[in-house]
This record gives structure tokens, sequence and C-alpha cells, in this order.
């Protein structure tokens, strides 16, 4: 008895106490408000975004079934839908929806807020899904319209709740545009990711092709040297003139050998760079390409600041494989590169006047034996920057690095 008293309803008290009880009408479209809301605020796939909310604004209007049209971008083409069967949702994916022909929908879509519109204009399918009258409500984003959600009418919707429509059309605008953002950074991630990995093999190969390197040159004439002094150390007593003889071919040899160290290391990290900068490693670069090459090569550059490191040694790599190609394809006369800043960019271009090529036809049979204009690419792009290549045959070729500059040395400027 006593247990049954304490379960009694609190008698009213004061005249407020009615209002914090909200009506189930209140209830249960604040209820699918808040619902939607948190779907538009969950990152999903855009299609499970929209199949969502559109299911929400069909309870929230009471009606059976809601579409999302999307613009694609002359015509509205089905984007999710819901209470509707498989086969009719085929159907009107099919059925895209044109503005130009439909002088309904193109006014609608110059309105603000959700209008009511008579379905006689649209295709079959969507009269047939929609029945003769329809809510249109837009999607916005920033100043672009995104679609429609619509849902079938009976041209008694209360104006609050299309109100409320309307709002949940600006925020599942925004929320289509944060979940595209959200696409494109996840998509340069992975692309970012591909280039680190892509770097790291081409390191251990120029690993393995240094390591290659050394074992078949240097160690093999360390080899032959070893024999030599061998031979050189019977000979000294019996035969001290041929000794003499050998002795001046090992140091023939020791001297290759260090040609050969020397540029091995020069290869691996030009000493110039780190010892003097980019501009007098690009110059001695280009004084070198043109002492082996026999090509005229002449470096044009702006005066420049210091870059990071991984600046300087990404742009002279860039260089120095455009000189190995000019060297090894172009057959050229003249070599240039032009070194300009020009605001917040810096511009590196070799031009040469060889024979050139086709860039298309060299992309579409790229293969793995061919490396290097890919490997420029990469570096362009690690460094948030581009590389364009503009050659045709007979026409010398042109290598053009942009790349923006380090925010430090943007500073300094
Ligand atoms: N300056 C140039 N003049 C003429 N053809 C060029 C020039 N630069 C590149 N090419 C053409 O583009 C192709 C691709 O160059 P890439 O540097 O990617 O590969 P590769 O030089 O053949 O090989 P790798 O650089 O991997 O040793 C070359 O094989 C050549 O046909
Ligand atoms: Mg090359």
């Amino acid at each position: 008895m006593g247990s049954k008293r304490a379960r009694e309803p609190l008698p009213s008290r004061g005249i407020d106490a009615p209002a914090r009880v909200p009506t189930p009408m209140a209830t249960s479209s604040l209820g699918r408000v808040t619902r939607i809301f948190s779907a538009l605020a969950q990152s999903q796939k855009p299609g499970t975004l929209l199949g969502r909310v559109a299911a929400e604004l069909g309870r929230l209007l009471e009606q059976p079934l809601a579409l999302v049209a999307l613009s694609a971008p002359a015509h509205y083409v089905l984007a999710a839908a819901t209470g509707v069967t498989i086969s009719r949702r085929l159907q009107l994916r099919h059925t895209p929806l044109d503005p130009g022909r439909i002088p309904t929908l193109a006014a609608a879509a110059t309105r603000n807020g959700p209008v009511r519109i008579e379905t006689a204009e649209l295709p079959y399918r969507w009269r047939e899904a929609l029945g003769p009258l329809t809510v249109l409500v837009p999607i916005w984003s920033r100043d672009r319209r995104g679609g429609f959600f619509l849902l079938p009418s009976q041209g008694t919707e209360r104006e609050e709740l299309l109100l409320i429509a309307e709002a949940l059309g600006y925020q599942t605008g925004i929320a289509l545009e944060n979940a595209e953002l959200l696409r494109r950074v996840t998509q340069k991630e992975q692309a970012l990711r591909s280039m680190v990995r892509s770097q790291m093999e081409a390191q251990e190969e120029e690993r393995q092709r240094v390591a290659g390197d050394i074992h078949d040159g240097l160690t093999q004439q360390l080899v032959g040297i070893w024999y030599r002094v061998h031979a050189c150390e019977r000979l000294i007593e019996a035969e001290p003139a041929a000794a003499r003889e050998e002795l001046a071919v090992i140091k023939a040899r020791i001297d290759e050998s260090l040609v050969e160290a020397r540029n091995a290391l020069y290869n691996l990290r030009p000493s110039t760079l780190d010892d003097l900068g980019l501009l007098p490693a690009l110059h001695s670069l280009c004084a070198r390409f043109q002492e082996e090459s026999g090509v005229h090569a002449r470096l044009v550059a702006e005066t420049l600041q210091e870059l990071p490191d991984h600046y300087e040694i990404a742009l002279y790599r860039i260089v120095q494989e455009a000189l190995n190609n000019a060297r090894k394809h172009a057959q050229a006369s003249n070599l240039s590169v032009l070194v300009r800043k020009r605001g917040e960019r810096l511009t590196v271009e070799i031009r040469d006047d060889g024979r050139g090529f086709n860039p298309r036809s060299q992309r579409r049979y790229r293969n793995a034996a061919h490396f290097g204009v890919a490997g420029m690419k990469e570096r362009a792009k690690l460094l948030g920057g581009t590389l364009a290549v503009r050659s045709s045959p007979g026409h010398g070729t042109s290598i053009r690095v942009i790349i923006p500059l380090p925010l430090e040395v943007r500073a300094l400027a």
C-alpha cells in the first residue's frame, strides 16, 4: 500500500509545471531533428548519409518515401532514396531530371526554401513514385545548389516543419561538402603514402646500384692492384726494372680508382651542395656536363636565399636527371638551366635544343626501365610543386619545375 502511494505522480505545482512536459508531437519532431543532426554530424559515405537524412525527413513530414536528387551537374540524378523498392530505385536512377525540360524544377532551383510543385512535368517514373504533388527541399552547398529532397505532398505540410526541412537542406549541403573534403584529404594522404613508399623503394634500388658499382668497379680494381703488388714483390730483387714498370702501372691504376671513388661519392652526395649551396652546385653540375658531353651549357639564375636541405637536394637531383637525359637522348648543341623566383614560387627550367620527343607516347609506353621523368615528378610533388615536360620531335625539350617556396624563406624575402 505504502509503495503504491510512492509511485503516484507528483501533483502539478506552480504555473510553469505544464510547460515542462513536452507534447507528443514536439517530442517526436524534436527527436527526429536531433536524429537527423546526429546523422549529419557523423562522417559517413555521402550515399549512407543522404539515405539516413531522407528517411528522417520522410518521418518528419509524415511521408512514406523520400528521394534525393543531386546535381550531376547538368541534370539531377537520384543519389539516395528511402521507402522505395530496389527496382524502382534503379528505374529512377536511370531517369535523370533535366531542369532544362522541367520549368517548375528550374524555378524551384532559384528559390531558397522548400517549394511544392505539381509533378505533371516530371518524368513518368518520378510522378509514379511521388504522386501528383511533391515538396522539394533544396540541398545547398555554399552558393552552389547541390540538389533536392523530393517527398510526396498532401499540400498541408505545416510551416514550422518546412522551416526545419529548409535548415536540414542547408546542413545536408555542408555535410556533403565535408564528406567531399574528407575524401580529397584521404586521397591525398594515400597518394603521399604511396609516394613515400616509392621513394623508399627508389632509395633501396639506388643503394643496390651503388653496392653493385662498388663491387664491380672499385673492389675489382683493388683486387687487380693487389695481384700486381704481389707480382712486384717477387720481381723487386730479381728484375728491378720490370718491378719499376709494374709500379708505374700500379700508380696509374690507383689514380683511376681514386677518380672512380670520387665520382661515386660526388653522385651520392655532391660536396658543393653542402659546402656552397644550390646555385654553385648547379653551376658546377653544368660545367661538368659541358666538359663531358661537349654540349654548351649555361646557368642563368637569380640570387636565391638558402633553401632547406631537402629542397636543395631535390632540385639538384631533378636538374641532374634532366642533364643526364639531355646527354643520353637529346643530341643537343645548347642547354640552359634557368632559375627564377616569382613571388612565393621558385621556377627551375632546363631547356635543350635537341631532337625532342613526344611526352604523351612516352607516358603511354612508360615501363620499369624508365624511372627518370617519373622520379623528377615525384620529387617536385613531394615539395608541393609541379613538373611539366614540354617537348615535341625536332623542337627540343623543356622541363619546368615550379615549387612554392617554404614559409621560412618567404619570410626572409
Ligand atoms: N631531353 C630529352 N631529349 C629527348 N628525349 C628525351 C629527353 N628527356 C627524356 N627523353 C625521352 O623520355 C624518355 C624517358 O626518360 P626517363 O628519364 O624517364 O627514362 P630514361 O632516361 O630512358 O631511363 P632512366 O632515366 O630510368 O635511366 C627517354 O627514354 C627519352 O626517350
Ligand atoms: Mg633518364
